[in-house]
């Protein structure tokens, strides 16, 4: 496949999975994603992490505020991601408190308001969750298509693991790959924890 078939067939692959992903109901959505996270803290590495970062979700994505919450109230550190504008890497910031700190941001997305802004080095965390539209079974994936997750991967200190949180209707058996496509090391769905090998 030329670069611009690749592109083209990720921009096929996101409106169908998407389609998919919101005919959910609420209660499905929220549903699955008690499942996802029930997961996810019975992971070892979850267990053990001193800290973790991980999206703050929005609509129909896999819904990651249990799983902050839980976080916190076990003495964990948190991160999450934010945008600056112009900038093609995310940096992430520290929460103390999901309910207090946040507003929507550059995509609409929770961000910490400017006087919660605290940026800590992704050194202070063991894992980080990773957001997606679509998901294979060797850990690639595709996102709303602006990089920002395969930058992160890329400069992910040697001792954090990557994890995907996905239904399991966002597994599909390729994602078509281009040269800056990085897998992450797990996949946790409703029904599966797939751990990746690359
Ligand atoms: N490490 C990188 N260095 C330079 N360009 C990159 C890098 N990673 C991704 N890109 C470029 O960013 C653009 C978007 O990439 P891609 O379509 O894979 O996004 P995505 O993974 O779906 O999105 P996201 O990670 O934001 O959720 C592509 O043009 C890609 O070549
Ligand atoms: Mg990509």
């Amino acid at each position: 496949m030329t670069e611009a078939q690749i592109t083209a067939e990720k921009g096929n692959l996101r409106r169908y999975i998407l389609r998919l992903r919101d005919r959910q109901s609420i209660g499905e959505v929220e549903q699955k994603s008690e499942d996802i996270t029930e997961q996810v803290l019975h992971l070892h590495e979850y267990v053990r992490a001193r800290g973790i970062a991980c999206y703050v979700s929005k609509d129909t994505e896999v819904d990651t505020r249990v799983l902050i919450r839980h976080a916190l109230d076990h003495d964990k550190r948190v991160l999450i991601p934010v945008v600056r504008k112009g900038e093609v890497d995310l940096f992430f910031s520290e929460i103390k408190n999901l309910g207090k700190e946040l507003a929507p941001g550059t995509f609409g997305i929770l961000e910490p308001k400017s006087e919660f802004v605290r940026e800590v080095s992704l050194d202070a965390v063991d894992i980080v969750f990773v957001p997606g539209i679509a998901w294979d079974r060797d850990g690639y994936r595709l996102g709303w298509g602006r990089g920002y997750f395969d930058r992160v991967i890329k400069r992910l200190p040697q001792h954090v693991k990557s994890v995907g949180l996905a239904f399991s209707l966002q597994l599909i058996n390729k994602i078509p790959r281009d040269q800056f496509d990085l897998p992450v090391d797990m996949v946790v769905t409703e029904s599966r924890v797939i751990r990746c090998s690359h």
